[in-house]
């Protein structure tokens, strides 16, 4: 995820550098712009002296032209202002902001707050040691509370402190915000959160925000400010063992090999031992290079690069560990989702997830349950749409290392992209690794795929027809076959309608079920192609990464994507079953094409215009393909 670091007291390693003393307090503020987060942030900065010169006269002058505040500075302005910039470019999510105080130094992430913008809080959320919460006072405790609150608290930050602001419109109300303090304590407590802190404030007028307030003698507790610097701060990771996630491979000739990477946790020294996870492999570090030289040792949250003795195999995404205390490397977990994407979760689709530094193929299974975030009870659910929280199964297509996320955030945590649009749907948290089918081995067979293929005279191959319902897939396939069949051929037609007669009769149309429909169909043609056979799959498909999934599950030329491409009124014109006019009527939900989507195929390897020609002749073509490509001939030069 991009993230626009925008830094008040200039370039921020000089910055850190020079603050290296004071110990350093990482927050996030949640709350929409109408609770006043802008203002509060704004007034934090302004108060603690750290806004620039030319910021101050831009923000008086702006505050006069367009201020809310009658001529008073309007906070606001200044962080919107920020904000409004950051949103012209697409890929910015959150703005970091440093400042400092005589006691510590800070970086606040300020993320939009709007709830389609969970995404943003929970990025910045998942760096931070401390949250604040803003509450309209006149509004009290909300949905949106109690979800920025459940997701600050899965990201594992345990220090809270709620600003219930606007005090100022309510009369500095003690009932008032007695009530809120004793409604939102009893939420918290409901998911294991003790570290409160609740403070009344006019992030407006500045009550309890640095200077306490005259107008609420009887609030005794700490302003927002003097809170933040001295909150006791759990104590830095360089006590656990020893993990650097490999983010590059830095191979600038042949005389040196460094692993770069940010050190997630731990402290390591020249000579240690270390194990590269997943492979196993261990090693000792030879050098530890810096751009300021080599170090002796490094602790948690350097930048470094590791040599090793070696010539051991690490590439990126790799671990490095302590040898005497690795992390584990798995497939298959079980984890804590927060679903971002506009698009529903869909079961079974495989999508990119991004562990560490690793990026694999995976894919979630139905959600066990979800959670109401105002109840917190867990709710049956098929899936998770935008904001929702659930806990899920995940099934990587390889093993990756990595830690349950209570233990570390870099390794436990996850994003999930959608693998054609690049978006980030989801955010994942590791809760433990799944023992299950692990003892299951692949098992070596001495009688392979090209050699039953080459008993069969061909190359074993997946004819892939994607098309909408009546476009005449099954027509074409079927003819196909017969010519296959008799030049000798060993072929087999996997047809929806009749798969969805016996293996797949529980499946019906929603999305979830035609992801799950092609998945076994995929699986079955695959270990057919393995029995040597060219294989005719007729499945609408409607969705590209179903058919890139497929594709995937076979080798490079084997499988053969044949878009059978029939527009939607030509199909609905002869409507062979019947079915167009039945779900015009509504009698059908979910009819491809009507109210289900169909995505074209991009780069199909042949496309059939069935308005330009007979099935007879796109049955031609497609033999003729197989021809060209030497599918209809044994492999030749096979050992086995
Ligand atoms: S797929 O989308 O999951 O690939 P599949 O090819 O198995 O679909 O099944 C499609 C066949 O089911 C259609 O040819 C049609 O005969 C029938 N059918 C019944 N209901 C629907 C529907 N809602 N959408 C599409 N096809 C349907």
């Amino acid at each position: 995820m991009a993230r626009f670091i925008e830094f008040t007291g200039g370039d921020v390693a000089a910055y850190l550098r020079a603050q290296e003393n004071k110990d350093l307090l990482r927050f996030i503020t949640c709350g929409s712009v109408d609770d006043g987060k802008s203002t509060l942030i704004g007034r934090l900065l302004y108060e603690a002296k750290m806004l620039f010169e030319d910021q101050l006269s831009a923000l008086e002058a702006d505050s006069k032209k367009v201020g809310t505040q009658g001529g008073a500075l309007d906070f606001a302005l200044l962080v919107d202002g920020l904000a409004a910039e950051r949103e012209q470019g697409i890929t910015i999510d959150v703005a970091y902001r440093a400042f400092t105080t005589d006691k510590r130094k800070f970086i606040v992430a300020d993320t939009p707050g709007h709830e389609q913008y969970t995404r943003n809080m929970a990025t910045g959320a998942s760096t931070a040691d401390l949250a604040v919460i803003l509450i309209d006072a006149r509004k009290g405790v909300l949905t949106q509370t109690r979800r920025h609150t459940y997701i600050v608290s899965l990201l594992g930050i345990r220090n809270i402190v709620v600003a219930v602001n606007k005090m100022d419109l309510i009369g500095y109300s003690r009932e008032a915000f007695e009530e809120i303090e004793a409604d939102y304590r009893s939420f918290a407590q409901s998911l294991g959160l003790t570290d409160i802190k609740v403070i009344p404030v006019s992030a407006l007028v500045g009550d309890n925000v640095i200077l306490k307030s005259a107008a609420m003698q009887w609030y005794h507790g700490p302003t927002l400010m003097a809170h933040l610097e001295t909150v006791p701060i759990g104590g830095t990771s360089n006590t656990k063992p020893f993990r650097l996630p490999v983010q590059w491979v830095n191979r600038p000739d042949q005389g040196f090999r460094g692993f770069c990477g940010t050190i997630a946790a731990g402290t390591i020294r020249k000579g240690d031992a270390v194990k590269v996870i997943p492979s196993g492999r261990t090693s000792r570090v030879a050098r530890i290079v810096t751009f300021d030289g080599d170090l002796d040792n490094a602790i948690a949250g350097q930048s470094v690069t590791v040599t090793l003795d070696d010539e051991v195999d690490v590439s990126r995404g790799d671990v490095l560990c302590a040898a005497g205390d690795p992390v584990s490397a798995a497939d298959q977990f079980e984890a804590r989702i927060l679903w971002m994407g506009d698009e529903p979760m869909l079961p079974g689709r495989p999508y990119l997830i991004k562990i560490g530094t690793r990026t694999v193929n995976g894919a979630l299974e139905s959600p066990k349950y979800k959670v109401n975030v105002n109840t917190l009870e867990h709710v049956a659910a098929k899936t998770l749409t935008l904001n929702e929280i659930g806990v899920c199964n995940l099934d990587l297509g390889a093993p990756v290392a990595f830690t349950p996320y209570d233990e570390n955030r870099e390794l436990g945590g996850f994003i999930i992209i959608d693998r054609f649009t690049n978006n980030t749907v989801g955010m994942g948290l590791v809760n433990f690794a799944l023992r299950r089918a692990s003892n299951v081995h692949w098992q070596a067979l001495d009688v392979t795929k090209s050699a039953r293929g080459r008993k069969a005279g061909q190359r074993p191959t997946v004819l892939w027809f994607t098309g909408l319902s009546g476009a005449g897939k099954s027509t074409i396939a079927n003819l196909v076959e017969k010519k296959l069949h008799a030049q000798g051929h060993i072929t087999y037609l996997l047809d929806g309608d009749n798969i969805r007669h016996g293996l797949n009769k529980d499946l019906g149309f929603t999305d979830a079920d035609r992801v799950e429909n092609i998945r076994r169909v995929a699986e079955v043609a695959k270990l057919m192609a393995d029995a040597g056979l060219i294989v005719l799959v007729s499945f609408i498909s409607p969705f590209r990464s179903e058919r890139l999934m497929a594709r995937e599950l076979l080798e490079p030329g084997e499988f053969v994507e044949i878009f059978v491409d029939t527009p939607l009124a030509e199909a609905e014109k002869r409507d062979v079953k019947g079915l167009y006019a039945k779900a015009r009527r509504g009698e059908i939900k979910n009819f491809t094409g009507i109210d289900s989507a169909y995505e074209r195929p991009e780069n199909p390897e042949l496309l059939i215009d069935t308005t330009a020609r007979q099935p007879s002749e796109a049955a031609e073509q497609i033999v003729d393909y197989l021809d060209r490509n030497g599918r209809l001939e044994p492999e030749r030069n096979g050992d086995k």
